[in-house]
């Protein structure tokens, strides 16, 4: 017989550990994915004991091809049934386009974009033939419009957007729910981790909670897409008053990219 869990992607850290902490603490037992495997085996060690729920580790570099074929047989050959997957593993590379090492620009497009697409597309199906499953996408404000400085990472984004949005039409009457989270600036390792300057950033940075409680309420109220502070509320309505050329120039301008 099979047993429930959560699957979160990017869990070692940020945002991802956030979800874990925050499903661990609602009883949920865990399948943990990025390539960390010391930070996820302390988070699974301490999550076991404080929340007294399972937590496995899977240490996979989602970068390669074949890694979502191996995390979806890591579940099954554990009898892991998945209920809720959650894609935020991701990874950003601050700069001209034209500078980007194209190892770095199929390294982005492979977790930002193909991981994500293939782990829904394999845990989907079988939420489909169970009737019962939720999915969480990670996306971005960034995935809205262009980003000078930030051009490949806001294109993976919009890809997250568009086929989440697409996969909630399709999925809802299969009893599976999807909802795309896009936040704007929060407070992790992310900015360092991509050479972008964070010092320099417009806006206030969040804490990775309100990304997750946004998140939560938006599969809870069946949303398509959650923004999850007031700031990204009121950047994505200005939208529709500005011409496209100043919001653009507006994202460039807030995440202040050296990408001359
Ligand atoms: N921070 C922000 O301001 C912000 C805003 C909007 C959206 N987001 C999105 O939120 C998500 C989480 O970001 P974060 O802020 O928590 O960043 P983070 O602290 O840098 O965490 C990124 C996570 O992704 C995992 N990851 C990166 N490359 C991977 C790979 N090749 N294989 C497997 N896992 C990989 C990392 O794990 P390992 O290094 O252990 O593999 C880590 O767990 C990302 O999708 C990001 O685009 C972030």
């Amino acid at each position: 017989m099979s047993t429930s869990y959560t699957l979160i992607t990017g869990a070692s850290m940020g945002i991802g550990e956030a979800f874990a902490r925050n499903f661990a603490d609602k009883g949920h037992n865990l399948v943990l994915v990025a390539r960390s495997r010391q930070k996820m085996e302390h988070l699974a060690e301490e999550l076991c004991q404080k929340s007294g729920v399972k937590v496995a580790v899977c240490v996979q570099d989602l970068s390669s091809i074949n890694a979502s074929a191996t995390v979806y047989n890591f579940c099954k050959e554990r009898y892991i049934k998945i209920d809720v997957l959650v894609n935020c593993a991701g990874l950003s590379w601050a700069g001209s386009f034209r500078e980007i090492p194209l190892a770095k620009m199929e390294e982005i497009m492979m977790v930002n974009m193909k991981a994500m697409a293939h782990l829904t597309r394999l845990f989907a199906s079988d939420m489909v033939e169970q009737k019962k499953g939720d999915i969480i996408n990670v996306a971005s404000l960034g995935g809205l419009q262009g980003v000078p400085g930030l051009g490949l990472y806001s294109a993976t984004k919009a890809f997250v957007i568009a086929l989440s949005e697409s996969l909630y039409e399709e999925l809802k009457d299969q009893g599976v729910n999807i909802v795309v989270v896009c936040p704007g600036f929060i407070e992790t390792g992310f900015f360092e981790h991509s050479g972008h300057n964070v010092k320099k950033i417009r806006l206030p940075l969040s804490d990775v909670d309100v990304v997750v409680k946004a998140a939560v309420r938006g599969l809870k109220k069946r949303k398509i897409r959650v923004f999850p502070t007031s700031i990204d509320a009121i950047l994505v309505f200005l939208q529709r008053l500005l011409s496209r050329k100043t919001v653009v120039r507006l994202a460039g301008f807030f995440a202040a990219v050296d990408a001359d």
